[in-house]
């Protein structure tokens, strides 16, 4: 392509400080090193991780930043020795990687890559020496290929889809089906392989089983069609927000709650519905409360609870350990257990063979320009999935 090899100038969404609106920009983009690939985003969704990016959640998460980690675009250019995509090819940039090398990628087991931006977070976090002052938002040879009115602009989880084009390692990109549709496919790049996965990965839902679902975004919402998918009986829906109940509804839940309708904490009125408490339970918010809800609700002997939503990074939760030393197991998963670079083209093709609809998920599609209006939609509780058109 004819802009191979040079900086491209383009529009990105940079987000200068935390709690500020993100500002529209003209930045440079570089042209990828060895080992990387420059990719023109066509589509991208709003997750709420984003926010708890722009609100100062992630300390760890250097300013000024381009956010966004749900998308998918075309191969602009390649750099020295990348072999696994070609200019031209579709994909979607991995905001988990999977080097295909390292311990955990080899073992069938496990999906968090021990090259990811976020266990070298999560190293600096529990094991001193390793320094907080260390820029983690800048690529694996620690620089960025964005920059804005002269200063270094970082890049979020490798994958910044906030920008028209934007560089990624060839480990964080997987080429998939032409045919596939980007506007749509792009919340396959985390929303719906996260909460999906969730479900048909790391709880392993068995037919007949029953679940609950605390939280229905975009997440919650795609594990509703997990545990539909994987054939469950009971899938109980959980919001405080009772205009998500009709998509979740829509998707494969039998029984919706307010837990603000309740006389009960929530957790007894699921066991009271259930006998002893669901099989399986998720938590699809972000708040210790309900992190320690779900766990009570499943069955104290065989329950699953599996955590996704996302707290405070350094934050802590205390819990009663009866609740796991009578049999419960409590699990996290990252992008719903996936093996990123594998796994994705695989759920494309799903997606094109109509095994799932995750264009349910999508309540409003804006001009890239749109970007805040897309936040202000998901702090007020409008939306499911805004996408971004560039
Ligand atoms: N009890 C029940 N539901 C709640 C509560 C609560 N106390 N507080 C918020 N909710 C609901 C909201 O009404 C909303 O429908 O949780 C839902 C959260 O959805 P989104 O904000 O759209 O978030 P989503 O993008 O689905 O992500 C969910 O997963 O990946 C993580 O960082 C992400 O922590 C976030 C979580
Ligand atoms: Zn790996
Ligand atoms: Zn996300």
């Amino acid at each position: 392509m004819a802009t191979s090899g040079k900086v491209i100038r383009c529009r990105a969404a940079v987000a200068w400080a935390a709690g500020h609106p993100l500002s529209i920009e003209e930045v440079e983009v570089a042209p990828p090193k060895a080992g990387e690939v420059r990719i023109k985003l066509v589509a991208t969704g709003i997750c709420r991780t984003d926010e708890h990016l722009l609100q100062g959640c992630f300390p760890n998460a250097e300013f000024p930043v381009i956010p966004g980690h749900e998308g998918a675009g075309i191969v602009e250019s390649i750099g020295e020795g990348v072999t696994s995509v070609k200019p031209g090819d579709k994909v979607i940039p991995l905001c988990h990687p999977q080097c295909g090398e390292c311990s955990f990628c080899l073992n069938p087991e496990s999906n968090y890559c021990l090259k990811s931006h976020a266990l070298v977070n999560e190293i600096q976090m529990f094991a001193p020496p390793y320094s907080f002052s260390e820029p983690q938002n800048l690529l694996p040879d620690k620089t960025t290929r964005f920059t804005c009115k002269g200063k270094q602009i970082h890049h979020y989880m490798w994958v910044s889809t906030f920008a028209e084009y934007t560089v990624v390692p060839e480990y964080a990109v997987a080429k998939i089906d032409p045919a596939a549709p980007l506007d749509k496919v792009c919340l396959l790049g985390c929303g719906f392989s996260t909460g999906y996965g969730a479900a048909i990965n790391t709880a392993k839902v068995k037919p007949g089983s029953t679940c609950a679902i605390f939280g229905l975004g975009g997440v919650g919402l795609s594990v509703v069609m997990g545990c539909k998918a994987a054939g469950a009986s009971r899938i109980i829906a959980v919001d405080i927000n009772k205009d998500k109940f009709a998509k979740a509804k829509q998707l494969g839940a039998t029984d919706c709650i307010n837990p603000r309708d309740c006389q009960k904490p929530i957790q007894e009125v699921l066991t009271e519905m259930t006998g002893q408490g669901v099989d399986y339970s998720f938590e699809a918010i972000g708040l210790k409360e309900t992190m320690i809800a779900a766990l009570a609700s499943c069955n104290m002997n065989t329950g699953i609870c599996v955590m996704i939503g996302e707290l405070d990074a350094g934050s802590k939760i205390s819990l009663d350990p009866m609740l796991l030393l009578t049999g419960r197991t409590w699990k996290g998963t990252l992008v719903g257990g996936w093996k990123t670079r594998d796994c994705m083209p695989k759920l494309v093709s799903s997606y094109l063979e109509k095994k799932f609809n995750s264009d349910l998920l999508i309540t409003h599609t804006l001009p890239f320009a749109k970007v805040n209006e897309g936040f202000e939609l998901l702090r007020a509780g409008k939306s499911i999935r805004s996408v971004l058109l560039f």
